[in-house]
């Protein structure tokens, strides 16, 4: 049921999701034939993904202005070596994917990455690719740069350690192309865009208890792809929203993905008092919806480990809008912030006591006790975008007063972040 104010509410729509945009990409170029993948990310990081493809003989056209790219699938064979290093960029996600394509696919790349990549922890994905068989070198500190010599692998039962949708991809897709059954399990079910993906286009994929495997198949069928909203950058919007930035009608956000392994962010509004309509959309492969948040006086929440893969990405925004709630907020169990862009636990609290919020860092989590008072001051985003973003929406609520250091930085996820703000404002 929509709300009375939605015919009045603000709205808005994000870009593409990121993770189902890299992995409509790399499905595309593994499949028989050529397919188009429509409302795809145009940022930093799936270029990223676009030109690694491309360096591996996928021969790739982005029509930006109709965010349309066409991909010509060459199967499973059809990948050769790159002549030079894989540019991964800022994204893990290329990195880590693409890890397991290339252990699959039998030949060797050297993964390379900017100064923040190169500081992310690869044994992660080392660990299982190299006990099927393929054979990775890391640097000393276990980072990039990397290389893969994939070869002929063999099946594996996977529990890993971490629950991280990157580590599973990378073992689901060394199994794809490899030819060999694998199954993986993690503490807490993170993001499931692989497997859905994987199952649409037919491969066996089963899911049982906390174990998801995958029957090797032939080849993939070239599927055109429709990537919805993405709402790891709609939780920024909707977050300026339950604070009241947007006025007191809210702001819709439309057609975003909204499958439970992502939608712990919205659950997390709702128990902090915001009001959320969710009115699901037909049309769509994974469950896709406009989002309507309202403002409402916000009270502190816990957050602990199993809700904490399903809003990964959105934590840093959770944390900042804590500061705007009453009470305290304590997020627990989300060790996996300190490995991300930056150390988002280490960063968020300086932040927040730059700005004059009373927070403070536990080894897995944080603790922020909000109040509302005037915050001014300037947040360094270590040129990490989910910061910016959060701290840009703080700003946006206390005028301008909190201001962000690298504000560009965005670029990576959310390119016109700044110029939706500003739509999505109120004032
Ligand atoms: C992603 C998985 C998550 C998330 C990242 C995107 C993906 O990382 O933080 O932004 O597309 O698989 P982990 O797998 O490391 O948790």
């Amino acid at each position: 049921m929509p709300i009375p104010t939605a015919a009045t509410a603000r709205r808005l729509r994000v870009p593409g999701d990121k993770s189902i945009s890299h992995r409509a990409l790399i499905l595309a170029a593994l499949a028989d034939g050529p397919a188009d993948a429509f409302g795809v990310l145009d940022s930093a990081d799936v270029r990223a993904t676009a030109g690694a493809l491309r360096a591996m003989g996928i021969a790739l056209q982005w029509d930006a202005g109709i965010g349309v790219v066409r991909v010509e699938g060459r199967g499973f064979r059809g990948l050769h070596a790159p002549s030079d290093d894989l540019q991964c960029e800022n994204s893990g996600t290329t990195t880590r994917l693409l890890a397991g394509v290339v252990a699959g696919a039998g030949f060797t790349a050297r993964f390379v990455g900017d100064s923040s990549l190169s500081r992310r922890p690869m044994r992660r994905i080392a660990r299982p690719l190299s006990m099927m068989g393929a054979d990775l070198t890391l640097s000393p500190d276990d980072t990039l740069p990397m290389i893969v010599r994939g070869g002929p692998l063999t099946a594996i039962d996977y529990a890993s350690p971490a629950s991280s949708a990157q580590v599973k991809s990378a073992v689901l897709l060394a199994g794809l192309l490899g030819g060999v059954p694998v199954s993986v399990r993690e503490p807490h079910p993170s993001r499931d865009h692989t497997e859905r993906m994987l199952a649409a286009r037919g491969v066996p994929i089963t899911v049982d208890g906390d174990r998801i495997a995958l029957e090797p198949v032939d080849r993939l069928p070239a599927l055109d792809a429709h990537v919805p909203g993405d709402p790891s950058s709609a939780a920024f919007p909707l977050a300026f929203a339950a604070a009241g930035g947007a006025g007191p009608d809210g702001l819709i956000v439309e057609a975003i993905c909204i499958s439970p392994a992502r939608a712990g962010f919205l659950d997390a509004l709702r128990r902090m008092g915001a009001e959320v309509v969710v009115e699901r959309l037909p049309g769509w492969d994974e469950p896709v919806a406009d989002v309507h948040v309202r403002p409402a006086p916000l009270r502190g929440i816990v957050v602990t480990a199993e809700a904490v893969p399903s809003m990964i990405d959105e934590l840093p925004m959770l944390a900042v809008l804590a500061s705007q709630a009453e009470g305290e907020t304590v997020i627990g169990g989300a060790g996996e912030l300190r490995v991300k862009e930056s150390d988002r636990i280490a960063a968020v609290v300086a932040n927040l006591r730059a700005v004059g919020v009373d927070a403070e860092e536990r080894s897995d989590g944080l603790v922020v006790r909000g109040a509302r008072r005037p915050l001014a001051g300037l947040a360094r985003t270590h040129g990490d975008h989910r910061l910016a973003m959060a701290f840009g929406v703080l700003g946006a609520l206390h005028g301008g007063a909190v201001t962000v250091d690298d504000p560009r930085c965005v670029d990576v996820s959310y390119p016109a972040f700044w110029a939706d703000l500003a739509a999505a404002s109120a004032r």
